[in-house]
């Protein structure tokens, strides 16, 4: 791995600790104006000094972020439906790597559709975003998404994230499952954890606690933090467990709900 490349991923999964609070704002990619993020400016503004990245479209990178903020992006690079559309697995790539490099991005990330109508596609998009991202340092994200019909549990994430790493990864995001370590161990990159639906603070919080002590090295978590009655104690919150190890009932006493 060249240096670009290992210093890139170091901005992103913090050395000291080998851990990371990613927060996802990507969401109005397919969903639209997605509740809680109607005002992306004003909601990234006020929780952007607590993660240590920031995953969005490069849209939402022009409109809603100074340019003179220090944390590091992971943009969005595949998309092309919408939650009304054919298939959310026909996916494309939506951003040439020029224009990430063009905007200083940290990483990329796509989605693959493992099992999904659209699921060639997806991989090749991923393995073509991987080969021209090679070039210049920059690592990629891929994003296991699911679609509807598709089961949550570790032997199905476990063949997507393999599969992603295999394809040449440089990190996979996926979901936490019962045998969540089986998830992490199959597969030679690091794993963060999306958060999902939003649920219960208390339950999101356990939820990124146990995907730690199973493996994971972070969390890349969206809903359950700018949807949460208060957003900035949750990300406080979720921050504590990466880093410090807090309990998940100790950093839910700390919310001001
Ligand atoms: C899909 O919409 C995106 O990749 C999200 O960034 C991802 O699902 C993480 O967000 P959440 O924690 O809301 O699931």
């Amino acid at each position: 791995m060249d240096w670009g490349m290992k210093n890139r991923i170091s901005r992103i999964i913090k050395p000291e600790i080998g851990r990371t609070v990613m927060l996802a704002v990507d969401h109005g990619y397919f969903l639209g104006p997605t509740t809680g993020l109607e005002e992306p400016r004003k909601i990234i503004a006020e929780l952007l000094p607590h993660a240590d990245s920031l995953m969005l479209t490069r849209g939402m990178l022009r409109t809603s972020v100074d340019p003179m903020n220090s944390v590091p992006i992971v943009l969005r690079v595949s998309g092309g439906n919408s939650i009304i559309g054919d298939d959310l697995s026909n996916e494309t790539i939506t951003v040439s790597v020029k224009d990430a490099v063009r905007l200083n991005v940290s990483a990329v990330a796509l989605s693959i559709y493992v099992g999904g109508k659209y699921e060639h596609q997806t991989l090749k998009n991923l393995a073509t975003l991987v080969s021209e991202c090679e070039e210049y340092g920059i690592p990629v994200l891929a994003v296991t998404a699911v679609g509807k019909e598709m089961t949550r549990d570790a032997k199905y994430l476990s063949l997507a994230c393999r599969i992603a790493a295999e394809l040449g990864a440089h990190i996979v995001k996926t979901y936490y499952c019962e045998d969540f370590e089986k998830v992490v161990k199959s597969c030679p990159v690091p794993v963060v954890i999306a958060g999902g639906k939003k649920i219960p603070e208390k339950d999101a919080l356990e939820l990124a606690y146990n995907a730690i002590k199973d493996g994971a090295v972070g969390v890349d978590m969206g809903r359950n933090i700018f949807q949460s009655h208060d957003p900035v104690g949750m990300i406080k919150a979720v921050r504590s467990i990466v880093h410090e190890n807090v309990s998940a009932k100790k950093a839910f006493e700390t919310l001001k709900i």
